[in-house]
């Protein structure tokens, strides 16, 4: 495998497939225990191959973060399809397209302002009546939402019903799991993600607003759910590569993690114990989302080119296209000599964002062969 790898130009993304297929498989019987739809977030890879082996049909469902994903993927078969984002006024004539072309799209609010404006907008085109929408409920006070508890949450309802437009469902993203830090603090917030938004659906039935679509779902949460009563679908997205992020929350472990950047040593400053790597922030992203966790991994984790951890070797330091490689902080100093044109292969804090640094992912199949190249998509 090594052999091949030294013929690619460096940085480049790589995939390893077997690790991916393992991270899908594992999710896969997790929602089966569960009981649910399981509805694929796109976001992380924004790929047709990856994606396809996730979705439990090839006509979805899936969940997107842009309406390029939307895009992208309704062109190849997909007709069920979440956006996400609460819907800006300006996406609402994109939305319709998709809807006019065949596609079941739903759509979020949070405010009685926008769901009487979409309203308005669904209720004066020929296809806005099949458009599906979704009142956001912020179950853990991360980021947007209305609480299940808040009068908010039935005007935004009213606010629908005046105009016209039967509610779809409720939706909720804990994003604040991935500040767990532990296996019971995952379960409690998995089931406070649950309680909330069935608790927000119940308000609705019970003011007579059917409220059919219950949608849960974070990597750390889906995985550590119990049980999802009251719940009809879950969303997860970046577990199917994992990162750096995710196992210092304790949700994989680091020979999970399927993605990881081939970077080459170009250089060293022996006397501050550097190695130099043509691995910089752009190859990385600018994401250092373990400096808040126990261990600070900087812009990455070292690996040897096959993939093994360098004990305490990490990306200390990003110029745009340099990497300062060296001993983690308080450990003893660099002992290892590599050449320049080693390869070296980095593991990643975010899947999410050092993915999109890349056009491919270059997939490294079961066999341990450089296979082929998977192309992938980024912008809005
Ligand atoms: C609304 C929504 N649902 C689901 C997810 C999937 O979360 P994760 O990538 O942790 O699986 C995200 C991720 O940001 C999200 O924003």
């Amino acid at each position: 495998m090594s052999r091949i790898l030294e013929q690619m130009e460096t940085p480049a993304l790589l995939l390893d497939e077997a690790r991916m297929e393992r991270n899908i498989e594992r999710m896969r019987r997790q929602v089966e225990r569960l009981g649910v739809v399981f509805r694929p977030h796109v976001k992380t890879n924004k790929s047709f191959e990856v994606t396809r082996r996730m979705m439990s049909s090839a006509q979805g469902p899936i969940t997107v973060s842009t309406l390029l994903e939307a895009d992208f993927f309704a062109a190849r078969g997909v007709r069920d399809i979440l956006y996400a984002v609460c819907i800006a006024p300006n996406k609402i004539d994109h939305v319709l397209r998709l809807q006019a072309g065949g596609v079941q799209m739903s759509v979020l609010v949070d405010s009685v302002e926008a769901a009487s404006l979409l309203g308005e907008r669904l209720r004066a085109h020929p296809a806005g009546g099949g458009v599906g929408v979704l009142i956001e409920v912020d179950s853990d006070g991360h980021r947007s939402g209305v609480r299940p508890e808040s009068a908010q949450l039935l005007e935004i309802a009213r606010a629908l019903q005046a105009a016209g437009v039967a509610l779809r469902g409720v939706m909720t993203h804990a994003g604040s799991s991935y500040d767990c830090r532990s296996a019971e603090a995952l379960r409690a917030m998995a089931e406070q993600e649950r309680a909330q938004i069935v608790l927000a659906a119940r308000r609705l039935r019970a003011i007579g607003i059917a409220c059919p679509v219950v949608s849960v779902g974070s990597t750390p949460t889906a995985l550590a759910a119990e049980h999802l009563e009251g719940v009809t679908e879950l969303r997860a997205g970046v577990f199917v590569f994992f990162d750096l992020c995710m196992a210092g929350i304790g949700v994989c472990s680091l020979h999970d993690i399927a993605l990881s950047v081939l970077a080459t040593v170009i250089g060293h400053q022996r006397e501050k114990g550097w190695t130099l790597l043509d691995a910089g922030w752009m190859a990385m992203s600018r994401d250092r989302g373990t400096a808040s966790q126990p261990v600070d991994q900087g812009y990455g984790l070292i690996c040897d080119v096959a993939g093994r951890p360098l004990p305490d070797y990490i990306l200390l330091g990003a110029n745009q296209e340099h990497g300062i490689m060296a001993r983690r902080p308080g450990t003893a100093p660099d002992a290892l000599h590599l050449p320049v044109g080693t390869q070296v292969r980095i593991l990643p804090n975010h899947a999410c964002s050092t993915a999109a640094q890349y056009a491919e992912y270059q997939v490294i199949a079961a066999d341990g062969q450089l296979s082929e190249s998977w192309p992938r998509f980024s912008g809005w």
